[in-house]
């Protein structure tokens, strides 16, 4: 009786579990739970067992019964409730709906990176206005008025003496003019320039700018930090070279290079057959500027650098339009 007992209830898991639909639930409890069922069966035999098993035989019965009747019932309720799903149009077995997940602008994932390297390096970051005075765009960093050095940068002036700052150069001063040396900044923001909108120039953009102001500070200090920088940025293995230039607020100025990252130097299209792409201008603060911010030029000297971040986003991405940056186009966007 016990083997029967077990077998039934193993027989009838089986054939619940390969149950589907109405139809085939219903003759398995037909075959099993009815009143002519195979266990209403059981409970018959239960008569020809001895009378001292009867109440150990009787206990098991029920168990069994109202365990199938319970996964009967449970399986049941399930197929009632994907069918009402399916009715509805709705299918649980789908995958969930993906949330769409926005990323950073790759212009603000460069500069966060450059900010990354310049902060490790123990330099804080400095921001300050984008309407700014003549004064501190021009006259603090050493442009005399009227001089042909202004023309580097077509402004957009709102009054003779007001302007949107065309170079992030105005908070060097800005951040002097607060403290005393030492000074170790680095300031990102968005400057302006009144010029024809292109492939290759747009009226705003963005720089890094980064000052060191400290004793003894040296054109090597300059170097040291700036090759530092482009090995982490753009690779250990890139080559770099520093060429004189012309800056009003620096004195020697230099341009740094590195060679170029895409053809290793051979010449290619990003590099316009050059092999080195120009990444930077630079120089020792001149004096002129420190003097005119109260800073000893016979104590502090410094170094200044600054860079474009549409440029080097250009240059990182190879994207050959920087108006892309601009139009928020999300099947350019989506990319990086
Ligand atoms: N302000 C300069 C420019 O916009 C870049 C620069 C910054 C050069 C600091 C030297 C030192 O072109």
């Amino acid at each position: 009786m016990n083997d029967l007992i077990n077998s039934t209830r193993e027989n009838f898991q089986t054939e619940l579990s390969h149950a589907s639909g109405e139809a085939e639930l219903e003759q398995l409890r037909l075959k099993y739970l009815s009143r002519n069922g195979a266990i209403a069966k059981l409970f018959e035999n239960l008569k020809t067992v001895p009378p001292d098993q009867k109440p150990a035989i009787g206990k098991l019965l029920n168990m069994l019964k109202s365990e199938a009747q319970a996964a009967f019932d449970d399986r049941k309720d399930a197929l009632h409730k994907s069918v009402r799903s399916a009715e509805a149009g709705l299918d649980l077995t789908l995958p969930g709906r993906p949330v769409p997940v926005g990323t950073k602008h790759p212009l603000i994932q460069t500069m966060d990176e450059i900010k990354k390297i310049f902060t490790s390096m123990g330099f804080s970051i400095a921001t300050g206005p984008e309407i700014e005075t003549d004064y501190y765009n021009f006259g603090a960093l050493n442009f005399p008025p009227e001089h042909p050095a202004r023309d580097m940068q077509d402004t957009f002036f709102i009054s003779k003496e007001i302007l949107l700052r065309t170079h992030t150069s105005p908070v060097q001063i800005r951040t002097m003019e607060r403290q005393k040396p030492p000074v170790r900044e680095i300031m990102p923001g968005r400057v302006y320039r009144n010029e024809a909108i292109s492939a290759r120039s747009l009226v705003t953009f963005h720089q890094i700018e980064g000052l060191y102001v400290d004793r003894g500070v040296t054109f090597s200090d300059l170097k040291g930090t700036l090759v530092a920088f482009a090995r982490q940025f753009y690779g250990n293995d890139v080559r770099f070279k520093f060429r004189p230039t012309f800056f009003p607020f620096t004195e020697p100025s230099a341009d740094m290079y590195i060679s170029c990252f895409l053809c290793k130097g051979t010449g290619c299209r990003m590099c316009k057959n050059a092999g080195w792409l120009e990444i930077l201008g630079s120089g020792m603060v001149h004096p002129h500027v420190l003097k005119n911010v109260g800073y000893d030029t016979e104590e502090y000297a410094g170094f200044a650098f600054g860079m474009g971040i549409e440029r080097v986003a250009s240059l990182r991405y190879g994207v050959d339009d920087l108006r892309l940056f601009y139009e928020n186009d999300v099947r350019f966007l989506r990319q990086f």
